[in-house]
């Protein structure tokens, strides 16, 4: 999603978005998208904030039922008094979705080709991605399953030459940077990251509850701050903590959409130069429209799904679901170890 497009125009694309997955917000949004009191109601919110994951969530968070008809949700909105409102404002989108790591652990596991990992999460949410070595992995691929991992079992998908053999890293370090760190612990934060779930997914909110207990057996380093302000120090912390058998991953998804243009560009060419600079490898994760220069470097999104373009180093490797389900694997079929 692109949360600074003109209101309308991100409604009306999120409605077609999460048709398939959601039909409650699909009819919201399509509801929204067509509805002038409403629309200008939602204009006067700061523009990060007129995003429909996050006004819904409020409203649900209000006592909006959801599965229900639109017609619940504009009634809270033009009725609200300023309850609504407080929450869009105080609260964020931080939906921490632990079935991407499912897309994501193969380019960890490329990347560390059998060597222990340093991992780093920007935009980390709660940190649940940071723990991929403690779940299991079936993969659907077109040559057949392929498993690997312990823990929860997380599935996916494959479409593609994946590799047929599959390791799961071993991860000696992680820690992650959020503008607003969750604490696993936070009871309330938690039910906040279950509210953003979308009302059908049931199998997503029990996700969450499992991927929540493992990160409380072992929480995570949470810096509190800016990706692009605390991310070279928290490199070279990586880096020493790894030593030079190790290999320093930086990796985030859902994450650079909330960033203006040039911030985009800035974090691009920074990544660039920290991997030029052999300090760090780069896993990214997010809409085809993102970071252009990584959807651009390789064959194009496959029609019709809903996909991130999914870069180790800033080339292109996959075309993933935004929540994990599925991926389209574009590297070479190399097995990795
Ligand atoms: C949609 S969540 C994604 C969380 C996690 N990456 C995942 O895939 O489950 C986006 C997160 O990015 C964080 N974020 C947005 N802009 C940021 C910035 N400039 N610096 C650090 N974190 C940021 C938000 O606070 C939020 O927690």
């Amino acid at each position: 999603m692109e949360p600074y497009a003109p209101v309308a125009e991100q409604y009306a694309d999120f409605a077609r978005w999460s048709r398939d997955e959601s039909p409650c917000f699909s009819q919201w949004a399509a509801g929204v998208a067509e509805d002038p009191d409403v629309l200008a109601l939602l204009s006067q919110l700061p523009q990060v904030k007129q995003q429909p994951n996050l006004v819904f969530a409020a409203a649900r968070w209000h006592g909006v039922p959801a599965p229900g008809p639109y017609s619940g949700l504009r009634d809270a909105l033009i009725g609200d008094d300023g309850t609504i409102r407080a929450t869009v404002l105080s609260r964020s989108t931080q939906t921490n979705e632990v079935g991407r790591l499912a897309t994501l652990t193969p380019a960890f596991a490329a990347i560390a080709g059998g060597a222990p990992l340093a991992l780093i999460e920007v935009g980390a949410s709660a940190g649940l991605c940071l723990y991929p070595d403690r779940y299991t992995y079936a993969w659907s691929t077109e040559a057949g399953p392929v498993t690997s991992g312990q823990g929860p079992r997380l599935e996916c998908e494959v479409a593609g030459g994946f590799p047929q053999r599959m390791s799961v890293p071993r991860v000696e370090w992680r820690a992650g940077i959020d503008l607003n760190p969750l604490s696993v612990t936070d009871d309330d934060a938690m039910a906040w990251l279950a509210n953003l779930v979308w009302p059908e997914q049931d199998d997503r909110r029990e996700r969450l509850r499992v991927a929540v207990e493992v990160a409380r057996a072992d929480p995570p380093a949470l810096v509190a701050g800016d990706l692009l302000t605390e991310l070279p120090a928290l490199v070279e912390r990586a880096a020493g903590q790894i030593g030079p058998a190790g290999r320093v991953v930086v990796f985030h998804s859902a994450v650079i959409a909330y960033l203006e243009t040039d911030d985009r560009v800035r974090f691009h060419e920074m990544m660039t130069d920290l991997v030029e600079r052999r300090r760090c490898h780069w896993v990214s994760n997010e809409g085809p429209r993102v970071l252009p220069q990584v959807s651009a470097s390789g064959p194009s999104e496959p029609d019709g799904q809903a996909s991130f373009a999914m870069g180790v180093d800033g080339q292109l490797v996959a075309w993933t679901h935004g929540h994990g389900r599925s991926m389209t694997w574009l590297a070479p079929s190399v097995d990795a170890a």
